[in-house]
């Protein structure tokens, strides 16, 4: 599912002569997308994940924010190795949802991983132990300065993956009730095997983990 295609080489291409941050057509380039940069983004959240440490193994209900093809779940579900983990992904998208579908079936990873359409913001109608989020803030700043809408996004605690000037802008303009509990910046190396997939030696990945303080 991420090896490279004459329309996902075009378009890792196309983003990167243009060097700013785009929004993606995700109903006609869902599956080049998913081959330009699935495995990108599945290896920077990775590395952002590594800095829960063991804390990973018990988040129990983890909710995945504009999940797209399933970058950001497929490398929760394998770092937390959790029979008991029930992870949801909610997207706009019916293509990249089903992407992520044939991603994780493909994977056969612990837990129970659905992914659910959804236009975000809205109810999820539960608190997750921990929301993640990949690259969706970006494309939805307007939920960073709103207070409601952020609070109704967040779980207990919530690990975002998104380019560095969205991650300062979420921890410049967290609201009140939120503490920052890591952030972190830093270079993933591509390991050779898979630098057919990613078109790149380094990756930066900027990440910040947020959490509701108590008594709020
Ligand atoms: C840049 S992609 C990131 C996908 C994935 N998290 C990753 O890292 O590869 C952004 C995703 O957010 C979804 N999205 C953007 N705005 C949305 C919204 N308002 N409601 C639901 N999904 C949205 C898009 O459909 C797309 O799949």
């Amino acid at each position: 599912m991420y090896r490279p295609s004459m329309a996902s080489i075009a378009l890792r291409n196309a983003v990167e002569s243009r060097r700013q941050i785009e929004v993606f057509d995700y109903v006609n380039s869902a599956d080049a997308f998913t081959r330009a940069f699935g495995m990108r983004n599945t290896l920077k959240c990775l590395r952002a994940l590594a800095n829960l440490g063991g804390r990973i193994h018990g988040y129990r209900r983890v909710c995945d924010l504009g999940c797209g093809s399933g970058a950001f779940s497929l490398a929760f579900a394998y770092l937390a190795d959790n029979p008991n983990l029930e992870l949801h992904g909610l997207d706009a998208s019916e293509i990249q949802l089903s992407l992520g579908e044939q991603l994780m079936s493909a994977a056969r990873l612990p837990g129970r991983i659905e992914f659910e359409r959804r236009n975000l913001p809205t109810q999820i109608g539960y608190l997750p132990d921990l929301t993640i989020s990949s690259y969706w803030f970006c494309e939805n700043e307007h939920v960073i300065l709103d207070p409601v809408l952020f609070d109704l996004m967040v779980g207990r605690e919530m690990l975002v993956v998104d380019y560095e000037k969205i991650i300062d802008r979420v921890a410049n303009c967290l609201p009140r009730g939120f503490r920052i509990l890591g952030r972190h910046s830093s270079s993933v190396d591509i390991p050779s095997a898979l630098t057919e997939f990613v078109a790149q030696e380094k990756a930066s990945v900027h990440s910040i983990h947020i959490g509701r303080m108590e008594n709020w």
